[in-house]
């Protein structure tokens, strides 16, 4: 993060502070029911996903030339392989042939050809048809034609981002991702590995999960029995990126660093990045955790988490550290989750017909504008 920004960040904390008046939208907004509750818009919601950039795997486990990545986001069976030259592609994991998985999911490294287990067509880490056997059975094929389908894939902030849809294969997906991705390599996500992964599913439409991500009203309530101490009541110091958003929670620990002092935001409160539009990253004061939701069914979000660390731990110090700090991320998300799923649960009850955002909670409004915006066009 970039001294102005730094400097802008703590200037607005601090305004809070001093006034007790938290930032607020113009305007209170409400949220139809019927957004939650619908196929045919998760359907449309879904495919408007495997258009956008998706967190699939921290870099750290695709380094080393021959490293390689396969599993499925979002229905689209994905291979992710480094080939000998260093350079990192995506592709369909869906052979040319017959369409069988080409590779198991899984990871690995010192591989430089994938063969299809159903008949060993051949490919490349670069995706190229190699190989195939009795080739004289094909005599119309053309190899060059026949590599695996290719996808938009980019490393940024220490995670590979892959588009799933290779209908926009060509996609430049760092300019997709926008500043904030930029700005989280500056806080040396980039070169940090991954630890304490998790696949969990839950009972709840997606978007209550990112909306429950975009405010700061509920930690005193909701976390009283966890991180509730440590921040600032219903401070939250929110912006924007394009679709993406960034959210400044304050710690009490701010009121002890009066101005001047020009504290790192991360060691006075966490910043929760949300990136457009599935992938949450909140950096802490010394690592960062990735969040990557993902519709699987109407009510139905599976939640994939990762940490990002420094350095793989080297002795039982600090591993016991890590796992503390994982262990108290999970505890404090199983509070969200509980009111997420809660929630979903009444939604068919007939007691509301829109779920209201107060002034605190415009961020929510916000999300729910530009996510209509981009069902409308498509895009
Ligand atoms: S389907 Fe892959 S080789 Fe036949
Ligand atoms: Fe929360």
């Amino acid at each position: 993060m970039n001294s102005a920004t730094t400097a802008a960040l703590l200037a607005r904390a601090r305004a809070v502070l001093a006034s007790g008046q938290p930032e607020m939208g113009e305007a209170m907004a409400t949220s139809p029911v019927t957004r939650y509750l619908d196929d045919a818009r998760l359907q449309r919601e879904r495919a408007l996903m495997r258009r956008h950039p998706q967190a699939v795997v921290a870099a750290s486990v695709l380094r080393d030339a021959g490293s390689w990545w396969s599993g499925d986001v979002l229905g689209a069976p994905l291979l992710v392989a480094r080939d000998g030259d260093g350079v990192l592609h995506a592709f369909l994991n869906v052979c040319r042939h017959r369409g069988a998985r080409v590779v198991a999911a899984g990871q690995g490294c010192g591989r430089e050809r994938f063969a299809c287990p159903y008949h060993a067509w051949t490919y490349a880490a670069d995706g190229r048809l190699r190989a195939l056997p009795r080739a004289e059975g094909f005599p119309d094929l053309d190899p060059d034609q026949s590599g695996l389908r290719r996808l938009a894939v980019a490393e940024r902030a220490g995670l590979v981002w892959v588009i799933p849809d290779p209908a926009v294969a060509d996609a430049d997906v760092r300019a997709m991702l926008g500043a904030y991705a930029e700005e989280l390599e500056s806080f040396g996500l980039h070169d940090h590995v991954a630890y304490g992964q998790r696949d969990i599913e839950l009972r709840c439409d997606w978007k209550l999960i990112v909306e429950g991500s975009s405010e700061a009203y509920h930690f005193k309530i909701a976390h009283r029995e966890t991180i509730a101490p440590l921040f600032v009541d219903n401070l939250q110091i929110v912006d924007e990126d394009g679709l993406h958003r960034r959210m400044f929670i304050v710690k009490e620990a701010l009121r002890e660093q009066p101005a001047p002092a020009q504290p790192e935001p991360r060691a006075v409160g966490n910043i929760l990045y949300y990136l457009f539009p599935s992938t949450m990253v909140l950096v802490q004061p010394d690592h960062a955790q990735v969040t990557r939701i993902e519709p699987t069914a109407l009510g139905r979000t599976q939640v994939f988490d990762i940490a990002l660390i420094p350095a793989a731990p080297g002795n039982d110090r600090a591993r016991s550290h890590w796992d503390r700090n994982v262990q108290l991320y999970r505890d404090t998300l199983a509070e969200d989750y509980a009111q997420m799923e809660a929630i979903h649960a009444g939604l068919e009850s007939g007691a509301n017909r829109e779920l209201r955002f107060g002034r605190y909670e415009f961020a929510l409004a916000r999300f729910h504008v530009q996510l209509d915006a981009q069902l409308a066009t498509g895009t």
